[in-house]
């Protein structure tokens, strides 16, 4: 049996199966030395839990009143060599965003002193925020993406390490590598990082995607996803001309899902950045495949790529989470993600109840001028549907955020909410932080106090983050 190393008693907020955000008060929950959940259990079991597995009741850590523990943040989608120009460039859409600000940006990572430098702020700043798990995107070059790997494993991050494949680009055609070259390369990375044992910081095969790279690179990283039995990230249907540019480029397939799909990249195991523009048909191949979308929402917004429609993927039953995708979004917060993800929600709901009125107003006319009962009755069916349409809440963009990411990236069996046997990977929230940039004000119900550090909190108010078990913010005494 595993020996109790933790135990914590307090307030506890996840997300299960069947609710989507559950707040345990005055729950225990008890850590053991191998980082899993032993047990949660309401805290009248205290004295029996203590007698089963033997700890002293004295060294229970207690939370104060407003604190609580939240499962750590899942990033599904971020480039880490981007960082360094986060915040700036935000006025160009994607294809000239891509060429101008992105391309040469990645290209200098041959340097492995940047390397080295950018990567341990962006692991640090993602960290302190409360992202316990990060997909990454590094670049090309694969001795600078192994730098990436280490710095994780170092700082104690849960991270998925993407060595960026791309033969083709056709606007920055100094930032590529041969078809061959890519491949050999990423199997060198896999190969190494894989010989490094690090338990949570695994390689993740990366087509950039459909615009940098070739059919034959595409289907040789397929195949090499099936031999190592790999994760698979990617972008896919994000703006626009991006789409067009891509249908262009492969005649010979109806959709960009396709492209993904007949080159075995569409699996249990992948995730597609954004999917904006998916129809339902793309959809239901992402469902039948058991492929995960990461939703984006503040690069969406910020190149002014679209609206990815959350509802109607929720909906088609597509594994969902959320993702930064910094430097395209602005920020390493996935607080922000949360909340630009109901906003967009928003946004959207807006928009049905404008066509809404359209169609009423359609209908009217239609019922003045038409007698055909089809049509009237088509209109509404229209409208019914649009009536449908529910804005996200914040508790299930909580749920995108923790237990989401986790269903994306395939890693719900080990994290994602504090379930018993799972790793705890926890943020210890403190809502009255002595800085924090909100006030609470006395006797508040504890729905509405996470709501608000939901909203309006950031990690000022998060005083500790654990990554299985292990605290890993404060930072320890890292190389
Ligand atoms: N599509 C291809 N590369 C990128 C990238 O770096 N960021 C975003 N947002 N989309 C991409
Ligand atoms: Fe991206």
């Amino acid at each position: 049996m595993d020996t109790v190393h933790h135990v914590f008693r307090g307030t506890f907020v996840h997300s299960t199966g069947s609710c989507d955000m559950e707040i345990l008060e005055n729950h225990i929950l008890g850590v053991g030395s191998t980082g899993k959940i032993l047990f949660l259990e309401d805290a009248r079991e205290l004295a029996k839990l203590a007698i089963k597995w033997g700890f002293d009741e004295r060294k229970m850590e207690e939370l104060s009143k407003n604190e609580f523990f939240m499962p750590g943040m899942v990033d599904t989608h971020i480039h880490a060599p981007q960082y360094s120009f986060m915040g700036s460039a935000m006025d160009r859409p994607l294809l000239e965003w891509l060429e101008h600000t992105t391309f040469p940006t990645e290209e200098k990572y041959t340097d492995l002193q940047l390397a080295k430098d950018l990567y341990s702020k962006v692991v640090r700043r993602t960290l302190k925020n409360g992202t316990t798990t990060a997909c990454y995107f590094a670049t090309i070059h694969t001795d600078a993406s192994l730098v990436l790997a280490d710095l994780t494993y170092q700082y104690g991050q849960r991270a998925f390490i993407g060595k960026v494949c791309m033969d083709s680009n056709k606007t920055y055609p100094k930032y590529i590598e041969s078809t061959d070259q890519s491949i050999e390369e990423a199997e060198r990375f896999i190969e190494v990082l894989k010989h490094k044992n690090y338990a949570r910081v695994q390689p993740i095969i990366t087509p950039r995607f459909g615009l940098s790279c070739s059919e034959k690179l595409l289907s040789q990283l397929g195949t090499l996803a099936d031999k190592y039995e790999l994760r698979i990230q990617s972008h896919i249907s994000e703006s626009v001309a991006e789409i067009e540019e891509v249908l262009k480029t492969f005649p010979d397939y109806n959709s960009y899902t396709e492209v993904y799909s007949k080159n075995k990249l569409l699996t249990k195991k992948t995730v597609m950045a954004h999917g904006c523009y998916l129809t339902d048909e793309e959809l239901s191949v992402f469902r039948t495949k058991g492929a995960a979308i990461s939703h984006c929402p503040n690069s969406n917004i910020s190149l002014c790529s679209g609206h990815l429609d959350v509802r109607n993927v929720i909906k088609q039953n597509v594994k969902l989470g959320l993702g930064t995708d910094v430097a395209g979004g602005y920020t390493v917060s996935m607080l922000d993600a949360v909340r630009k993800a109901i906003e967009t929600s928003k946004i959207l709901f807006i928009q049905h109840k404008k066509r809404e009125k359209e169609n009423r107003k359609k209908e009217a006319n239609q019922n003045e001028n038409d007698a055909e009962n089809e049509i009237k009755s088509a209109a509404q069916d229209k409208v019914e549907k649009e009536h449908d349409y529910k804005v996200l809440s914040y508790h299930e963009a909580f749920k995108l955020a923790t237990l989401g990411g986790s269903q994306a990236l395939n890693i719900d069996h080990i994290t994602g909410n504090f379930e018993v046997n799972k790793e705890f990977d926890a943020l210890l929230i403190n809502p009255e932080a002595e800085d924090s940039p909100f006030e609470v004000f006395c006797n508040i119900p504890k729905e509405d106090m996470v709501q608000k550090f939901l909203y309006l909190g950031d990690d000022r108010n998060i005083k500790a983050v654990y990554v299985a078990g292990r605290c890993v913010v404060p930072f320890q005494n890292q190389a």
